[in-house]
């Protein structure tokens, strides 16, 4: 979470800071900051505001900061509320910086070294401003490595000393840092996603490393203060963004983008007709060696896991468990050599992931790693990787993210289908079939998506939505109940249709909104008079069915919106790009802000 950015170059870098926060705008976006370092007056110059990057330009707009040498800021909060005073950077003496991560003894900190006088804000990043600048002896890496000593968490701190114009240190735990030559100079940030176009190639700063950005120069140096030569990786994904296209948000050309996204994860891993892990990398030992699979992961990622689970248990008759990651070490798991762990990520950054996995390889286990952003902590960290190669994914609710991981789930259980003697060549090749024909099954979903805005107006003034399925339907709408939450605000519920008798349909009353999925055939009669339960109490039901399913009450539903007929495995995708497309348009229409929700941020860097 947060967002950071550095330029020295050889132009002024306002804007161009500014513009780097907007994209990285993601990350956080309570509070906006920048400081600059006036060559004029031989100053740092601070300009922060509560609010948005656009706040923040309108401030500088008003005072522009000049100078080629700054860095900035885009704030979640963590430590301290939503305020101009709370909003990095933070300046102390001849010390400016921004920070990402969590500093958990800062107030330890603060006390020892008696620094509670000099603080303006309540966070944990100024009292390491504090610190440094009272360690401060006219050598930077010095007195850097000596004030991380003390710091216990995570951190990826930019430092700017008033003494040293047109250089930026840098040092991180945990948090991450990119760094990149420009056309015109050195650049740095929290994720290559705000590169922009600017770099095609750029390092990961290595952990506890110091990085000094000169304006030619990118240099690195070990905790020996020793200088090490930096890697560079290949930016293979397009950075330059054309932005939202012809759609109001991000999330709808995410959305949009599925059909293709899904394809390339696909087509990438079948091979003259038959699933391949080869470009991935992966062993066949790896997948026929083990006992047990463990899925862990957060959130959106997570329910990608619980799908993956129902069919892993359908297909490979293996034991399989999904962990919430930020539950996965307090919980004791049973972990040992012969355990396959995946873990399952968009960003590659999440820290309860990124933690649960360092945990389950200390235990012994193998490790796949499905993740979006190429060389992310969590990719460096998985025994393999497996890249869904979605593209940048701005919206914060997930959507091309989701379904990519499915895809590549997918792919990866196809596989071990084969090795395992799960499928034989028939079954291998209907299955690779039916992944053929995922993509068509989600473009029907979206060409009929003012349908689906038709439905999503009878949500407008809900206050709570119930949402129903059994089976792998269950698992699709935990993730549908997650969308619509999250950017809608309604407070909504995925339930396995059986248990709702079991308590929670004292809560269906006359015109409760529920919205029932049913692709399974073979439980489609048990999900049908769960469904005439809820019916029954007045419940106002929308029905999401199979095109190929019928139904003798079609009158009774408010709305009944027809899915592709595909094999049962596989409805899981339309179905996802139908309840995408709900939630989008319920949060549109409410008029909130659909990309940035509030309180939430995409990337989630502190446990
Ligand atoms: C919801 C959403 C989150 C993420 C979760 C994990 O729309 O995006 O629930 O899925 O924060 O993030 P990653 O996949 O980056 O580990």
């Amino acid at each position: 979470m947060c967002g950071i950015v550095g330029y020295t170059a050889r132009k002024d870098v306002e804007n161009r800071i500014l513009n780097t926060l907007e994209l990285l705008e993601y990350r956080g976006y309570d509070s906006a900051g920048l400081a600059i370092y006036n060559e004029k007056f031989q100053q740092v110059v601070v300009r922060k505001c509560a609010g948005r990057v656009s706040d923040l330009r309108e401030k500088c707009q008003e005072v522009p900061v000049a100078g080629t040498c700054g860095i900035g800021h885009t704030r979640w909060a963590t430590h301290g509320g939503v305020c101009d005073e709370n909003a990095h950077p933070h300046r102390c003496g001849r010390v400016t910086l921004v920070h990402n991560g969590i500093i958990e003894n800062y107030e330890e900190i603060r006390d020892h070294f008696g620094l509670g006088g000099e603080l303006i804000s309540e966070t944990d990043t100024e009292v390491i401003a504090a610190l440094i600048d009272k360690f401060y002896d006219g050598r930077p890496r010095a007195t850097i490595s000596r004030a991380i000593k003390y710091i216990k968490g995570t951190f990826a701190l930019v430092i700017m000393f008033d003494d040293k114009p047109g250089v930026i240190y840098a040092v991180r735990n945990v948090s991450p840092i990119v760094a990149a030559y420009t056309g015109d100079g050195t650049m740095l940030a929290s994720d290559v996603a705000a590169l922009g176009g600017q770099a095609d190639k750029y390092m990961v700063v290595p952990e506890y490393h110091i990085v000094e950005l000169h304006q030619n120069a990118i240099l690195v140096y070990d905790e020996k203060d020793q200088k090490v030569k930096p890697e560079f990786l290949e930016i293979d994904w397009d950075t330059t963004r054309d932005g939202k296209g012809r759609y109001p948000f991000y999330m709808e050309k995410e959305i949009m983008e599925q059909p293709e996204v899904i394809k390339n994860a696909l087509c990438s891993r079948i091979v003259d007709g038959h699933i391949s892990l080869e470009t991935d990398g992966i062993p066949d030992p790896l997948l026929t060696d083990c006992s047990r699979i463990v899925i862990t992961a957060c959130g959106t990622a997570r329910h990608v896991g619980l799908a993956s689970k129902a069919l892993m248990q359908n297909i490979l008759r293996m034991h399989v468990d999904v962990e919430y990651a930020s539950e996965f070490m307090y919980s004791n798991p049973v972990i040992d050599e012969k355990t396959l762990v995946i873990v399952i990520s968009q960003s590659g950054e999440t820290i309860d992931t990124l933690e649960a996995l360092k945990y389950a390889r200390r235990q012994g286990a193998r490790s796949i790693g499905v993740i979006n952003v190429k060389g992310s902590s969590i990719a460096r960290e998985s025994d393999y990787v497996m890249y869904t190669a979605a593209g940048p994914e701005i919206a914060v609710a997930s959507t091309k993210a989701y379904t990519t991981q499915l895809a590549v789930m997918y792919a990866l259980i196809g596989r071990m289908a084969v090795l395992r003697g799960n499928f034989d060549e028939s079954q291998e090749k209907s299955f690779i079939e039916g992944l053929l024909g995922i993509s068509a099954g989600v473009q029907n979903v979206l060409d009929r998506r003012t349908d689906i805005h038709r439905i999503a107006r009878d949500l407008l003034e809900a206050k709570d939505a119930f949402m129903i399925g059994r089976g792998l339907d269950y698992t699709i709408l935990l993730e549908g109940a997650l969308k619509l939450k999250e950017i809608s605000y309604i407070h909504t519920e995925a339930y396995a249709s059986g248990e709702l008798k079991h308590g929670t349909i004292a809560l269906i009353t006359e015109n409760t909104p529920v919205i029932a999925v049913v692709t399974q055939h073979d439980i489609k009669e048990k999900e049908l008079s769960n469904i005439r339960e809820v019916q029954s109490r007045g419940a106002q039901l929308t029905l999401f069915v199979s095109e190929d399913m019928e139904l003798s009450d079609q009158e009774k539903y408010s709305h009944v919106f027809r899915l592709p007929a595909m094999d049962d495995r596989l409805s899981i995708f339309p179905v996802s790009a139908a309840l995408q497309l709900l939630a989008y348009y319920v949060s549109m229409d409410r008029g909130l802000d659909v990309d940035k929700p509030r309180n939430l941020a995409k990337v989630v860097t502190v446990e």
